[in-house]
């Protein structure tokens, strides 16, 4: 594995590289993902295996453009108006898989749907140019650990198992794209919170986005599982007054002592604390520590997806 400035020759290096199948990690604006050609069913099967993923949940394919994404898989007027919206950006759409489908039956893990994405990310977009094909790429982690928000947690977690990894620095959102079913225009559902909350969505296309009946067993989008997310130490939420030895992760001003103290946002400020979050688990987790106590965050705009992801890192393993 080596670890690449982005230079131009170095972002067509990793081109060739995911041209012949190899894994390239690379950062985009939420999370710096683990990418393949979505169209050799060889890579898309080795980002499964490095990853431990199950093969149950399927991978968001990445373009360079709307344009392109639509011209593979078609779209719907709903599909339209969110892509001209918030694409390129952190918002991820489910859309019926189309019978000549160029994607790997292994992305859409046997449903007839395919997730697709236009990243936010000069990087991203140079090296999805540079491919012209279609790149799968999940969360550059172990499968159920904590997302990477720089290329440092990529090399430490998944070293052995990458070709390549494209270091843009730090991941300005830090939370992995809102996932949007759009297949029946009259039931837009919420399959994950993300930067892209459910009001800016409602805003657009005037009128209420779903969210699925909650069942972890059978969840509408198979990555959503119950535990998801999780450090090495126990992870508990909703907390002001942390116990001894615990890793303190607060929001807003905390009156603490506690010397393991990390703050996400001093001001409370709720996309300062999206882009800080998983580093924040990662330098806890890093102490060694038994327990990580995190502050309450509220239940409003971005803070709906960081307590999603709080929550599943919480969650019995
Ligand atoms: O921000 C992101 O989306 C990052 C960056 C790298 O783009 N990628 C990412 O990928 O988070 P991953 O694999 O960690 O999460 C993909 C999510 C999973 O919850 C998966 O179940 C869901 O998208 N998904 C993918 N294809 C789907 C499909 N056809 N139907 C429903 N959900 C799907
Ligand atoms: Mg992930």
């Amino acid at each position: 594995m080596t670890i690449l400035t982005a230079s131009d020759a170095h972002i067509r290096q990793a081109a060739d590289s995911l041209r012949n199948g190899g894994l390239v990690a690379f950062p985009t604006e939420t999370v710096y993902g683990l990418g393949a050609n979505a169209c050799d069913e060889h890579a898309v099967a080795n980002i499964y295996a490095a990853k431990n993923r199950p093969q149950f949940n399927p991978l968001i394919s990445h373009y360079a453009s709307s344009e392109a994404v639509f011209a593979d898989i078609g779209s719907n007027p709903t599909a339209r108006m969110l892509a001209s919206h918030f694409w390129p950006g952190p918002m991820t759409l489910v859309l019926d898989r189309p019978t000549d489908c160029q994607i790997s039956t292994l992305a859409s893990a046997g449903q007839n749907s395919v997730a697709v994405r236009v990243p936010a990310h000069r990087i991203a977009l140079k090296l999805l140019s540079a491919c012209g094909f279609p790149v799968v790429a999940p969360s550059a982690n172990p499968s159920g650990k904590i997302s990477p928000s720089c290329a440092e947690h990529v090399a430490r977690a998944m070293a052995d198992k990458i070709d390549i990894i494209l270091d843009g620095g730090w991941c300005e959102r830090g939370l992995e794209s809102t996932v949007i079913d759009c297949r029946d225009e009259d039931h837009i559902m919420l399959l994950r919170p993300g930067p892209v909350t459910k009001s800016e969505i409602e805003a657009i296309i005037e009128r209420p986005v779903i969210l699925p009946a909650h069942d972890s067993n059978m969840p509408a989008s198979p990555g959503q599982l119950a535990s998801h997310y999780a450090p090495d130490a126990r992870l508990i939420m909703d907390v002001t007054t942390p116990p001894d030895g615990a890793v303190y992760i607060s929001f807003g001003v905390a009156k603490t002592d506690n010397p393991l103290h990390l703050s996400l946002s001093e001001t409370g400020n709720l996309h300062e604390a999206a882009a800080n979050l998983f580093n924040c688990l990662h330098q806890a987790d890093a102490t060694g520590c038994d327990l990580i106590a995190v502050s309450p965050i509220p239940q409003t705009g971005l803070g709906r997806a960081i307590n999603d992801r709080l929550k599943r890192a919480a969650a019995p393993r």
